[in-house]
């Protein structure tokens, strides 16, 4: 067996090439457009992220963009995923026709964090990142949701937090949705 490794090798990762590129091409318009949205949703997330992080220069218009994007993505996800289009070989879980309820509920409770994020993304400074729209204990929004402690985070009015706080909400979704409705694909 050892032997013929050299040529089972080259074989096997054709294989392997093949069936990823199945994974990759799928041929429902309806799947390949929703994949889009989620790679274009990602992109957008690690732009605003890495301006807060200082890992990409705030650019305010970029980061206007960038929220509208998720907004328009968000606004739309629920009705991407019809029961036809499910199963392999997208990595979207029959569960979702399953469970149409708390995915349709996930899918809107991104998408209010996402136009809350929008309305942020509009107050956004020019010149740089201010401090309303950052989170943490020295923010200073009078109407924050971390002034007032009142109750979790997850149940606030959305309208009520800073830029930042939206984006660890909008991440902590496409989290918990990829985490029960998403398949591995690797
Ligand atoms: C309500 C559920 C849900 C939410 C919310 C969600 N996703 Fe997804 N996402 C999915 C499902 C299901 C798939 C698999 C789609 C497929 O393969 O057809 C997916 C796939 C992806 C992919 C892979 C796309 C590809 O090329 O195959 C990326 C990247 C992604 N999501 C990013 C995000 C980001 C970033 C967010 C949050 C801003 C997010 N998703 C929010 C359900 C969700």
């Amino acid at each position: 067996m050892k032997r013929t490794s050299i040529y089972a090798i080259p074989l096997l990762l054709i294989g392997i090439a093949a069936a990823v590129a199945a994974t990759h091409l799928p041929d429902k318009p309806v799947i390949v457009a929703r994949q889009s949205s989620m790679k274009e949703m990602a992109a957008a997330a690690r732009q605003i992220a890495g301006m807060f992080g200082g890992k990409i220069a705030y650019d305010a218009p970029a980061f206007r963009q960038a929220a509208e994007t998720i907004h328009r993505r968000t606004g739309v996800l629920a009705a991407e995923f019809p029961a036809d289009s499910l199963g392999s070989p997208s990595a979207a879980k029959q569960e979702i026709d399953q469970s149409r309820d708390e995915f349709d509920a996930l899918a809107s409770h991104i998408a209010t964090l996402a136009s809350a994020l929008a309305v942020e993304a509009d107050k956004a400074p020019a010149d740089s990142i201010s401090s309303a729209m950052r989170m943490g204990p020295d923010m200073a929004m009078g109407g924050s949701l971390l002034g007032k402690r009142a109750g979790a985070a997850k149940e606030a009015d959305p309208s009520k937090l800073p830029a930042e706080h939206l984006l660890h909400l909008i991440l902590q979704d496409c989290t918990s949705c990829h985490a029960k409705f998403r398949a591995k694909v690797q």
